[in-house]
């Protein structure tokens, strides 16, 4: 018995038909001896009726007709009566008249139910244990299927762009990404090891060496860090690189990119061009170079307010040179204690010395530990700068000015998330907020190390106008970087490459200080490539994970992986990792000593 259609085809027009269909037992009702069973396949659900009054045959095996055994069923498609039928299924006007059927697969009762919403409450890791029955839930087979399409989207369009699909190997070696790496030891290298790529980025640049001009690839990409909701080990990269050209054109073809994958996935249109906003405003007026704008409550800057003022918290940090911000909790003067206590800690925690904080309370005015501090005009400066209202909670951090930024950047986050416990603010779903992050520093000073490192990676080109800093005053220049942001995640990130080999050696050299061995080491060959007739070149990273799991509204992109990874990093449906034998490790040439099995 081949089938003939899928369970989300047949219609009214159907009706008499003889058909096949096949796949799984969503659900058996009896009713007096007749059973409706709802047959699902990867399209969809057809009721199939098993009548043994009209159908002698069918009566002894009809038992065996259990959830989640795999049958096909031959049978008649017949109307449903008028109150039968079903608005809420495509095939609702339907249902077929089964003749016979055989049993493909008989299913033992499954750890839980194969539901779209029953399932969303079942422990996520007895879900990922069982995942090949969690992904038989309709809403994660329409997550595969958008993943597909989002994929086949780019991939057309940028093959419509003039792009080469051309992959590079993951077995590679050490890169200055900044993430952890996995290595893999080498069998025929005794003691040497390969590090699985984080990312395709030298090999990217190579193929501009080579002549490619534009290259992508939807690249695997490797990063032992922690599992959080948008990240994992290992991910996807929509990945790309182009030569002979700039920053503006990659802002374009990134941003036709975009409207094509929500006309094309969503049928939604996003305007463009992008917004661009400078790293510095991002961090000054959200805290963060990814900011989610929806939320509101901007940070404001308070310096000029308390250069003078009484309380020697905020004005000796104003006259040591930092800053005094704050930002205004709309609604939020309810903040229990404990949550209170978590935020400040949390502040503590990120290097603030504390967090100040104002309530506006509902009934009895302002309320603070620091209120004795403020004079009256200063009293009513807050109260119109921050626009402060009966029931606000405002709150205030003094600290040199990019941590004064990113630790009440994070507070703003944390408090949106209060206030959406309590309803009190509402995300509009339908708002894709899009912009480019541009005018990063292309260097940060690492108090760890003593040096300056790169913010995002050695190969990203110094703007133009400030190159002339860079051994001067590092600190000044910008890169030629550029973030894109969806609704506070960082999307994407890339930039316009340095192709000079003299430029690129004294950035390794004498502004991240790297030993010459180093140098020579990891990046040797690259620097020796771009004696050989280098063209200027740019590109961008993508995270397809994250894209996806936008399009889709999930609320961590371990819903839109096939096979993911848990926090600790483990599959736990096949179990790994798991231990090597003693036999591989020899061949590797390793031994293993468990320090702390922690
Ligand atoms: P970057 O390290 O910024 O740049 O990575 C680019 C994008 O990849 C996604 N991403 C991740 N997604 C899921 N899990 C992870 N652990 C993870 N890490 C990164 C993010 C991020 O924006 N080679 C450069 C790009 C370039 O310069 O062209 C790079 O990898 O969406
Ligand atoms: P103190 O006078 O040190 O007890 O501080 C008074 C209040 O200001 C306390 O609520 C502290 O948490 C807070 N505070 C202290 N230092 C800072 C700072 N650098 N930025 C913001 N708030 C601070």
């Amino acid at each position: 018995m081949k089938r003939t259609h899928h369970c989300g085809e047949l219609r009214a027009t159907d009706i008499e038909t003889s058909v096949v269909l096949a796949g799984w037992i969503d659900s058996v009702r009896d009713h007096g001896g007749v059973l409706f069973v709802d047959l699902r396949d990867r399209e969809g659900i057809t009721q199939v009726v098993f009548n043994p009054n009209t159908n002698d045959g069918l009566s002894s095996e009809l038992h065996h007709l259990k959830p989640e055994s795999v049958i096909s069923v031959k049978g008649i498609i017949a109307a449903r009566e008028n109150d039968a039928v079903n608005t809420r299924l495509a095939t609702g006007d339907i249902e077929l008249q089964a003749e016979s059927f055989d049993m493909l697969n008989a299913s033992e009762t499954p750890p839980f139910p194969i539901d779209d919403e029953k399932g969303d409450k079942v422990n996520e890791d007895l879900r990922l244990t069982y995942r090949y029955l969690d992904l038989r839930r309709p809403k994660n087979l329409e997550t595969l299927k958008k993943r597909h399409k989002t994929s086949k989207v780019i991939r057309d369009y940028l093959d419509g762009e003039g792009f080469l699909e051309i992959e590079t190997p993951m077995l590679f070696k050490s890169t200055p990404e900044g993430a952890r790496e996995y290595l893999v030891p080498s069998r025929v290298n005794p003691g040497e090891f390969y590090a699985l790529a984080q990312s395709p980025q030298q090999y990217k640049q190579m193929l501009m060496v080579a002549g490619v001009e534009r290259y992508f690839q939807l690249a695997r990409c490797f990063r032992d860090e922690d599992g959080r909701a948008d990240r994992q080990p290992e991910f996807t990269q929509v990945d790309l690189e182009m030569s002979f050209i700039d920053r503006e054109d990659m802002y374009a073809l990134i941003e036709g990119m975009m409207k094509r994958l929500w006309k094309e996935v969503l049928d939604v249109d996003i305007p463009t061009p992008f917004e661009r906003m400078p790293y510095h405003d991002a961090m000054n007026r959200f805290g963060s170079d990814r900011p989610d704008r929806r939320i509101g409550m901007e940070l404001h800057d308070l310096n000029e307010l308390f250069e003078n003022s009484e309380f020697k918290v905020f004005n000796s940090v104003i006259k040591g040179g930092g800053s005094v911000k704050a930002f205004n909790a709309k609604g939020l003067s309810d903040i229990t204690e404990g949550e209170l206590k978590y935020l400040t800690d949390m502040a503590v925690n990120m290097g603030a010395k504390g967090l100040a904080f104002i309530r506006a309370r509902e009934t009895g005015g302002w309320k603070s530990p620091i209120l004795k501090f403020f004079s009256d005009a200063e009293k009513a400066a807050i109260e119109e700068r921050l626009n402060v209202e009966d029931g606000d909670l405002v709150f205030f951090m003094a600290a040199e000015w990019e941590r004064s930024c990113s630790i009440l950047g994070k507070v703003r986050l944390e408090s949106a998330e209060l206030l959406k416990k309590r309803d009190r603010i509402e995300i509009d779903s339908s708002v894709w907020d899009f912009f480019w992050v541009i005018e990063f520093p292309l260097m940060v000073y690492d108090d760890e190390e003593g040096r300056f490192v790169s913010s995002h990676h050695p190969f990203t080109a110094p703007v133009e106008e400030d190159a002339h800093l860079l051994t001067e005053d590092p600190k000044q220049v910008r890169g030629q970087h550029y973030d894109l942001v969806l609704n506070g995640m960082e999307l994407g990130g890339g930039s316009i490459r340095i192709h000079q080999p003299e430029l690129q050696q004294k950035v390794f050299e004498e502004v991240l200080q790297l030993p010459k061995e180093v140098i020579e080491d990891r990046f040797g060959y690259m620097v020796n490539a771009f004696r050989y007739g280098a063209p200027p070149h740019g590109g961008i990273a993508l995270g397809l994970d994250r894209i996806v799991g936008l399009l889709t509204g999930s609320p961590s992109i371990r819903d839109v992986i096939a096979f993911p990874k848990t926090q600790k990093g483990q599959c736990l449906m096949s179990k790994s990792p798991g231990p090597a034998t003693e036999r591989q490790l020899r061949d590797l040439h390793i031994q293993t000593i468990v320090v702390d099995k922690k």
